[in-house]
């Protein structure tokens, strides 16, 4: 009895706790409420349901089938969002039907994946966290957000900000990486960036910070896989980049597909009320991701689509992405009384106010401007800016006797790969509206680039993809056409310098596109031999949406540029980083593996109780047939010219917990020319009541230093850094010795140490 009891206040606490009635008196407030008070039952679950204008665009087609069925529901009031209808016609004639017909006329929101950029397009997500400048993510971001609300759309499906550790997963390429403290960073930025200052511009989208939580943790990085995760891990890795986006003023959050430990994020009243909705004050609408209401009777936690509605909206979903769950149950499940109707009411206020601070109730049609539209998408300057970010994100792993950047002076260079001469890669996976094959090629920028002085020899050598690619086509790899190899070699062997294009195609990586392999596809290695057999000077342009595994190339090419999926103007920016134009900055934002056995491997491992042992010793924790280090580690990357750390120094060696500790390096430029270092700090609390990583990267400052200059950078270290979580989600700063290193990656470091007392 007394359980029972206890259970049924904690229901009614948790409740009132987050279901938040406004209860203030601003005009937005009185707005809400107002119209809140004249809707009946089904008009407000009319808010709660999505739907998509495209059927078949990321998942199974809804239930509801047809248009007719569709354009009812937009008249009668039961929808309150689209997805995937795109352009400022088709979206007034969508928005015209309900705001005339509907008995309340209130405006849909229209919501689109705007991921890293509309029609111009910006480095992958991943490969922008490469630059390790958020400034940069805050650009992309806002020239996004300028062509997709042009374009008629006022929300995006952006950022994710799912922290990853296995490559396997193909969506790694939509986030930030695997760090948690870089990811928080960007995640700020991005949703600044999509958002400004003032949602109702219209200039600026509404962001979702996606996918709430633990999705990137899906089991041997199999897309939808289930979730295990402790609490330790959970709040300290997986949580903080979405405290950080609410903490921004995300608009909106986008729960996910998985289970976490049993339970699918769609019902997780701890995520979404408790934490989200309750500690973090967040005031805007969750919406579910496709079908997750529904896929949780796949999972085994509802019997039917009744019982999914009512877990989906007691754990805290407000509106219903495709499962036509609410639509169809939460009725007679408020009828009935199995549901509260403050729940309904909550969730339907929630959508009110981002629409009303969209300015949607102003002006229902205010995205719908033709004019701008024409004028506004792949405008010159946003292609400069895609340009300048995909330079800034390249990350340069490897250049033996300095091979880069080309010497002007050579007389000929060889363009040769599958993807040297794809203007469609480049534009990677999850790209909006970006015009197929509209990117600039490798070739092409480099061609340009050589002008009349240096003789361009192209060969593709083979494909890599057979048959058609599409963003819903299964690839296939070429695994026996050698017919291109002739030519390529050829090309090869009469150039000074070879620049070979391999990597991944755009569609390799995304949602639904894990590997368990994660090698370069097809004939790709083969074909870099027969080249390395008449020319070494082979510089590897490498085109990914993940980390790969490339023992091959690490150990005989002379150079590699890690340069993504860069986006519109990839070429461009390739030939300004080859040719010494830009002098390469970026460094890892994940971990390459030597294999993939090695996987998940990532920078902030625990250390064990077995840390380290000699070689006649198999009894500690190591492989017996692979070193446990990484190809590249986290946070590298390679400049045109080298620098040096000294002079570490902290202004205090012990504190008391709260307190803060200033710590301070030189960095000098120690070679010939200009550039940017991001220096990195990283901490490890020695001594806790819960073992912590041997590494956390706590502080990152991108400085540009003239060759031979000097700069003192400086880092603050506080409450925020020096705490961590407790698997109950309490932070905690515990006493005793911390180490501080600071250095150019997470492996190659200076260190010093504290003590908090
Ligand atoms: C993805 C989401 C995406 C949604 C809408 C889902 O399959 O997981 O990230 O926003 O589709 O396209």
């Amino acid at each position: 009895m007394k359980h029972i009891l206890g259970v049924l206040i904690m229901m009614t606490l948790g409740l009132t706790a987050c279901t938040n009635n406004g209860g203030g008196d601003s005009e937005e407030d009185r707005f809400v409420e107002d119209l809140l008070g004249k809707m009946t039952l089904e008009e407000k679950i009319g808010q709660m349901n999505q739907r998509t204008g495209q059927w078949e665009m990321t998942g199974p087609a809804p239930k509801t089938d047809g248009s007719q069925q569709l354009l009812d529901d937009l008249k009668q009031g039961r929808v309150g969002s689209m997805l995937n209808v795109v352009g400022a016609e088709a979206t007034r004639k969508a928005q015209q039907l309900v705001v005339e017909n509907s008995r309340l006329g209130i405006p849909l929101i229209f919501g689109y994946d705007v991921v890293h950029g509309h029609q111009t397009m910006f480095p992958i997500p991943l490969g922008e966290a490469a630059s390790w400048d958020p400034e940069l993510a805050r650009l992309s971001a806002s020239v996004a957000a300028k062509e997709a609300a042009a374009n008629g759309l006022q929300w995006t499906f952006a950022p994710m900000v799912d922290v990853g550790r296995d490559a396997r997963w193909g969506r790694v390429m939509e986030g930030a990486g695997e760090d948690t403290y870089l990811g928080s960073a960007f995640a700020i930025a991005r949703v600044q960036g999509f958002q400004g200052d003032d949602l109702s511009n219209e200039n600026t989208i509404a962001a979702c910070a996606k996918h709430f939580a633990g999705y990137a943790f899906s089991e041997s990085g199999r897309d939808y896989n289930a979730v295990e995760i402790g609490g330790e891990s959970l709040h300290n890795v997986v949580i903080p980049p979405f405290k950080a986006a609410s903490d921004a003023g995300v608009a909106t959050f986008m729960n996910s597909f998985n289970t976490i430990d049993g339970l699918p994020a769609t019902a997780s009243s701890y995520l979404q009320r408790t934490l989200l909705k309750g500690q973090w004050e967040f005031d805007g609408f969750v919406v579910s991701d496709w079908n997750s209401i529904g896929e949780m009777i796949q999972h085994g936690v509802a019997a039917d689509l009744k019982e999914a509605a009512l877990r989906a909206i007691k754990g805290g979903s407000d509106m219903d992405m495709e499962a036509d769950a609410y639509l169809s149950h939460l009725k007679e499940l408020v009828e009935s009384g199995e549901v509260d109707e403050r729940y309904v009411d909550d969730a339907v206020r929630r959508i009110l106010r981002i629409k009303y601070r969209l300015g949607l109730f102003d002006d229902p049609y205010k995205y719908c401007n033709e004019d701008r539209e024409k004028n506004s998408l792949l405008t010159a300057e946003n292609k400069e800016a895609a340009r300048k970010v995909a330079s800034e994100s390249m990350v340069l792993l490897k250049n033996e006797n300095n091979i880069l950047p080309i010497n002007k002076d050579i007389k000929s260079i060889a363009v040769v790969g599958p993807l040297a001469d794809d203007k469609d890669s480049p534009l990677g996976n999850w790209r909006a509206k970006a015009i197929s094959n509209s990117a600039v090629s490798l070739l092409e920028g480099v061609t340009t680039a050589c002008g009349n002085d240096i003789k361009v020899n192209y060969a593709k050598g083979c494909d890599l993809v057979t048959g058609e690619r599409t963003f819903s086509n299964i690839l296939t790899f070429n695994s026996d056409d050698r017919s291109g190899f002739k030519e390529a070699v050829k090309a090869a062997k009469k150039s000074d310098v070879v620049l070979l294009a391999i990597g991944e195609d755009a569609y390799q990586s995304g949602e639904g596109r894990s590997q368990t392999d994660i090698t370069l596809s097809g004939l790709q290695v083969e074909l870099f031999d027969e080249i390395y057999k008449v020319n070494k000077n082979i510089v590897v342009v490498l085109m990914t949406g993940r980390p790969v595994v490339i023992p091959e190339l690490a150990e005989k090419a002379a150079a590699i540029l890690e340069t993504w999926h860069a986006g519109s103007e990839a070429g461009n920016a390739m030939a300004d980083v080859l040719f010494g134009k830009v002098n390469p900055s970026g460094k890892l934002p994940m971990t390459f593996p030597r294999s993939v056995g090695q996987i998940p491997i990532y920078y902030n491992y625990k250390n064990t109780g077995r840390p380290s042992g000699n070689e006649m010793d198999n009894l500690w924790s190591r492989y017996t047939d692979s070193p446990n280090t990484p190809q590249y580690p986290f946070g590298y990357g390679l400049s045109y010219t080298s620098f040096t750390y000294s002079n570490l120094n902290l202004d205090k060696t012990e504190i008391q917990p709260g307190g803060d500790v200033k710590v301070s390096v030189t960095v000098t430029n120690t070679g010939d020319v200009k550039g940017k270092e991001i220096v990195q700090l990283y901490i490890r609390d020695e001594v806790a009541a819960y073992a912590r990583p041997v590494k956390e990267l706590k502080g990152f400052n991108k400085i540009e230093l003239d060759a031979g200059e000097s700069k003192e950078v400086t880092f603050t270290l506080g409450k925020d850094e020096l705490g961590y979580f407790h698997p109950n989600g309490t932070y905690v700063i515990e006493k005793g010795s911390f180490k501080v290193m600071v250095g150019s990656n997470s492996a190659e470091t200076i260190e010093t140490s504290f003590v908090i007392k």
